[in-house]
């Protein structure tokens, strides 16, 4: 962190306070205010953190005007593109793109780790049948404290470092168990000869009966969702994380605490709510009609897949989206499918809309995710659960990065209090 030259006066009852302000490699300055408490007696306020920057990182930039992501400065197009998603789990969590020996001996622990405790699948056999598979993972990613408390101690270094490989490898595992349970079919276990998209697919479609032939293109397509995924700076469920982890929390109890955060519809439950209001939408002709519900102010419903607090202007990830829906449609013979025609007409509708414009409403990745995911026969309901797998790495390279950090120190936001000042207890006979 720098300290410019630059300061900022702030002037309370005639008193004035000096605060520091940094500039950053790439983005807004920051103000430091963290002496503003101890010197002016003052808080500031910002709920949802619109303005507030929760610590300082190396890991990824967004320049939401742009409509720009950078992980470790090499931009999300590049990376969806030319490298895959192991290679990119590589990058954040080390800071550098690997060599060719280094890549090797990357891929060949996190598929090492894939397997689970067997005595985790009776865990999964404790949920009840029709269980939404995010659920499952919040309960059982929790659970991972008790399955590896061997590397549950985070002053141990290397403890830490198998964690990290243990969740990045095993989520997969987790997540296709919660979908295999939620359909009664049996669990499948990993195989270490297929790359790591490949045996998730394999986890997730096939079954004992027979042999189940992985598509290298769905395969290539599922690699580019989990990267498109990989992280995404100071979100919701990554503050979660890093909030969680503050206290000195275990990382499988932190990165439960992140799926949690993830699930919600404003954040990685976004995928499965688009989906289902392309299909609530039906047919091109109902757009505007959806449209004008989502401008509505006295009506909730908002368009799903729209709007970012980051990007102002398209999300990047949304335009490799939209290309790989294209070629997963016509590789499966069904680019006539409803939802997308329907997403693709929303899509410019929306774009065109004065309201949209103005507010810089623009499709996010969840937009066409969805399309994709339901083409290769996911259910709606494990959408969240694959954002939720893809994001792990982001969550426990930020967690990695914070507990490196020396000023890490418990998150403990404070608040504008407006309730009741001090009265006295009145006896419930007198109420
Ligand atoms: N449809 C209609 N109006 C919208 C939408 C939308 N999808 N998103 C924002 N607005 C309006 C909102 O009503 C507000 O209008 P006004 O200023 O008149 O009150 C204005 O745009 C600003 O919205 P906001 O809610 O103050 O913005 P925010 O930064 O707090 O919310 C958001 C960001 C993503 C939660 C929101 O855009 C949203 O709810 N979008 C739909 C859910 C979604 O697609 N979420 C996935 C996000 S990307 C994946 C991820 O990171 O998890």
């Amino acid at each position: 962190m720098t300290e410019t030259q630059k300061t900022a006066t702030l002037t309370i009852d005639g008193e004035s306070y000096e605060l520091p302000i940094y500039s950053p490699s790439a983005g807004p300055d920051v103000l430091d205010i963290r002496k503003l408490y101890g010197t002016a007696g003052v808080f500031t306020y910002d709920p949802g953190f619109t303005s507030t920057a929760s610590c300082d990182s190396t890991i990824t930039f967004i320049d939401g005007g742009k409509g720009e992501l950078l992980h470790r400065g090499y931009p999300i197009d590049q990376l969806a593109e030319k490298s895959h998603y192991l290679e990119v789990c590589y990058l954040l969590l080390n800071g550098e793109l690997p060599s060719a020996a280094e890549l090797e001996e990357f891929e060949n622990i996190v598929t090492r780790h894939t397997m689970i405790h067997d005595q985790m699948h009776y865990l999964f056999r404790g949920f009840r049948r029709d269980a939404h598979p995010m659920a499952i993972m919040v309960g059982v990613v929790g659970a991972m404290s008790a399955f590896y408390h061997d590397s549950t101690d985070i002053t141990d270094p290397r403890q830490r470092e198998i964690a990290a490989f243990r969740l990045i490898a095993k989520m997969p595992t987790i997540a296709a168990a919660a979908y295999k349970y939620s359909i009664g079919q049996p669990f499948v276990h990993p195989r270490n000869d297929l790359d790591y998209a490949s045996n998730f697919l394999h986890m997730c479609f096939s079954v004992p009966a027979e042999e189940y032939q992985i598509n290298p293109i769905l395969a290539r397509a599922m690699d580019r969702i989990f990267t498109l995924h990989a992280d995404h700076e100071q979100n919701a469920s990554t503050s979660t994380v890093r909030l969680a982890s503050s206290s000195g929390a275990n990382p499988f109890a932190c990165v439960a605490a992140g799926i949690a955060c993830l699930w919600g519809p404003a954040h990685g439950g976004a995928n499965q709510a688009c989906l289902e209001m392309l299909g609530e939408i039906g047919s091109v002709d109902r757009i505007p009609e959806f449209i004008a519900r989502a401008k509505d102010k006295n009506d909730p419903f908002r368009l799903m897949g729209f709007g970012h607090r980051v990007y102002k202007n398209f999300d990047p990830r949304a335009k490799v989206m939209k290309q790989s829906a294209d070629e997963v449609l016509e590789l499966l013979g069904v680019e006539n499918n409803p939802k997308l025609q329907v997403a693709k007409a929303l899509e410019e509708a929306a774009i065109n809309d004065p309201y949209f414009a103005e507010k810089k409403l623009f499709p996010n990745v969840d937009f066409y995710s969805g399309i994709i995911l339901e083409a290769m026969g996911f259910p709606t309901s494990m959408f969240t659960p694959i954002f939720a797998l893809s994001r792990t790495v982001g969550w426990v390279s930020q967690w990695k990065e914070m507990l490196n950090d020396p000023q890490n120190k418990i998150g403990r936001p404070r608040q504008l209090y407006l309730g009741e000042t001090e009265r006295d207890y009145t006896d419930i006979e007198n109420r």
